[in-house]
């Protein structure tokens, strides 16, 4: 598969690198990145707008030293321990790492003292995002989420409107994330050179090599991710939560609507789930229909207007769709009302990375924050694991704790495969 196919919108996610938005007077942040992909290097290129990019860190050493010369040939590691072991006055790391690597990079970067950019979705379990926020807590650090849809005019516009009633009761929310890919089975072969693929899994565990689960692919796979529901879940639900202003949900069902190939790629493509919330409301996260063509066809392109994924508010006065670049409403005027962001307690954002590096400045919050993002891609593991269990669920969103469901609560944390573990230094 293509990285452009991917949730990956080039277009979108990168902002152009205006000539007129110099650096800041003064020193500028030292900044690292973790995981040299397509996005770990849209994201160097992003943030080198606010500081400069000394070091670059890839288990694979290809990619490393790619990155290292796409940024005026800043050190390389393929060992983020080294790294940060040896970059003492680093303030900024940037981890673009696959999902099974982002907590422990996280953690190990946060208690160097560093300040993060976190490529979303921020955990591979919910347990992961609790010790998270509390070491982000502890250490008093500065964590930016990259579910960027937050800093997006149209999507803030959504939130706003929905938070100040314009839509009357609102009594149901869909999200539809684009399905997965489902096919296999798939042949190991030899380790490409350069590659530490032992390294690459991590707290995962151990395999043959199968090219199919390594660089972007790993999405598709539960050892690593979630598949979309994750992937695209960490931008769509993190909406959801922050229109309706609530931390979770308090029930979830799900059903599968299509089998893993065996062999094939293990992470659910086709799916819908129902959340119940605080207030009688629901929320039907489903993969979207359209996008079965973005599996089925993953040579191609997906054409725009096929990618009907988003966001619908329903209530009792009217809708709403948002979704990336567009947003319609059941009334024009609807969208004519502008309520205060400030009376509806919602941050203004405009460029994510930005917002990011002032916090670093201000040491405020960013506007998604380690609580936010571990909130937002809870509510997508919470829909894994009733997927998983097949049967109906009680979440108490304060206590982030199945209710009365040993079972379930089972499925919080994972087992590490060692040497790994979350006492990483
Ligand atoms: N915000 C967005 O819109 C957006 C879009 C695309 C991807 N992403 C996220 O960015 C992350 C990376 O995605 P990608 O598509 O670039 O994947 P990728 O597979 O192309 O890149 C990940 C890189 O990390 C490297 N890596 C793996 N383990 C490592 C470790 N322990 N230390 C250092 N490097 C390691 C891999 O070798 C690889 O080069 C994912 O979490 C993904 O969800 C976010």
């Amino acid at each position: 598969m293509k990285a452009a196919a991917l949730s990956a919108l080039p277009a979108w996610q990168l902002p152009a690198l205006a000539a007129d938005q110099p650096a800041r007077a003064g020193e500028k942040p030292k900044i690292a990145l973790i995981g040299c992909g397509g996005m770990g290097k849209g994201d160097a290129r992003n943030a080198a707008r606010f500081g400069t990019v000394v070091a670059v860190c890839d288990v694979d050493a290809n990619r490393a030293a790619e990155a290292a010369k796409q940024n005026g040939n800043a050190r390389q590691y393929t060992d983020f321990r080294k790294l940060l072991d040896t970059e003492k006055d680093l303030s900024v790391v940037i981890n673009a790492t696959p999902d099974h690597w982002h907590t422990l990079v996280n953690l190990a970067a946060i208690k160097a003292g560093k300040d993060v950019y976190s490529e979303k979705p921020l955990t591979l379990t919910i347990d992961e995002g609790k010790r998270l926020v509390a070491a982000v807590k502890a250490h008093k650090r500065v964590l930016q989420t990259g579910s960027q849809q937050r800093s997006d005019k149209l999507f803030r516009q959504a939130c706003l409107l929905v938070r100040s009633g314009r839509l009357g009761k609102l009594h149901t929310v869909t999200s539809a994330l684009p399905a997965g890919l489902r096919a296999g089975p798939f042949k190991s072969v030899d380790i490409p050179a350069g590659l530490d693929w032992d390294m690459w899994q991590g707290q995962a565990p151990a395999t043959a090599y199968v090219p199919e689960r390594c660089f972007t692919n790993f999405r598709f796979w539960l050892d690593y991710s979630g598949g979309t529901l994750t992937d695209w879940g960490a931008h769509h639900n993190d909406i959801v939560l922050w229109a309706i202003n609530q931390t979770g949900p308090s029930s979830i069902e799900g059903k599968r609507l299509a089998e893993p190939v065996p062999g094939g790629y293990t992470a659910p493509s086709e799916y819908e789930i129902t959340y119940g919330y605080q207030g009688g409301l629901k929320h039907i996260c489903k993969s979207t229909t359209a996008s079965t063509i973005f599996g089925g066809r993953p040579d191609k392109p997906v054409p725009r207007h096929l990618m009907d994924h988003g966001v619908k508010f329903e209530g009792s006065d009217g809708w709403l769709f948002v979704t990336r670049g567009k947003i319609e409403a059941s009334k024009p005027e609807i969208l004519g009302d502008k309520p205060s962001p400030q009376e509806q307690g919602v941050q203004v954002s405009d460029d994510h990375m930005a917002n990011f590096f002032d916090c670093v400045a201000t040491r405020k919050a960013p506007i998604c924050d380690a609580e936010t993002g571990h909130r937002s891609v809870s509510v997508c593991h919470l829909g894994g694991i009733a997927l998983r269990l097949g049967r109906k669920l009680t979440w108490d969103p304060s206590r982030e704790e199945f209710t009365n469901d040993a079972e379930a609560n089972t499925h919080l944390a994972r087992e590490q495969r060692k040497p790994w573990t979350y006492d990483i230094a």
